[in-house]
């Protein structure tokens, strides 16, 4: 799945209205949708998603932000697309994220930081699996 990534937005950026805008920002950004759910993650299965990160101390607070409202998650298509995406969104902090890049414009802090977007072809493969079943994906 090389050519395949997967992002949330967040609850923050859903709570401040950014949907669309970052929806626009990826298909202009020459991604396709795959598959796309508006979802609220529970403890349990933040958890489960975020297990990699368990031993951080931002765990905790992490699996409570996300879990604070709901959040779309979506399968992206591209050439490129994992290292591609990370380029569009920026920095995980978005003090250091590049001018025009999403959590630039739409992100408020390191934790509420506007979209989720896959670190591996592994991972994505495994995130999207997280979500999706194969009758989802188009
Ligand atoms: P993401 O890369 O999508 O997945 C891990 C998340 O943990 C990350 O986005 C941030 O939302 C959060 N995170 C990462 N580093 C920190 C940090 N130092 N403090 C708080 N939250 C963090």
């Amino acid at each position: 799945a090389t050519n395949r990534t997967f992002t949330m937005i967040k609850p923050d950026a859903v709570a401040n209205g950014y949907i669309g805008a970052i929806l626009n920002d990826i298909i202009a950004g020459g991604f396709k949708i795959v598959a796309m759910k508006y979802t609220q993650l529970t403890t349990e299965s933040a958890g489960n998603f975020y297990a990699i990160h368990k031993e951080r101390p931002f765990y905790k607070d992490l699996v409570n932000f996300m879990t604070s409202g709901p959040i779309v998650a979506v399968i992206l298509e591209k050439d490129n697309a994992v290292e591609d995406f990370r380029t569009l969104i920026g920095a995980t902090d978005p003090t250091k994220a590049e001018a025009g890049t999403i959590r630039n414009k739409y992100a408020q802090s390191i934790e509420a930081n506007a979209v989720h977007g896959s670190d591996s072809d592994e991972n994505a493969e495994i995130e999207g699996n997280f979500f999706f079943s194969q009758f989802e994906r188009f």
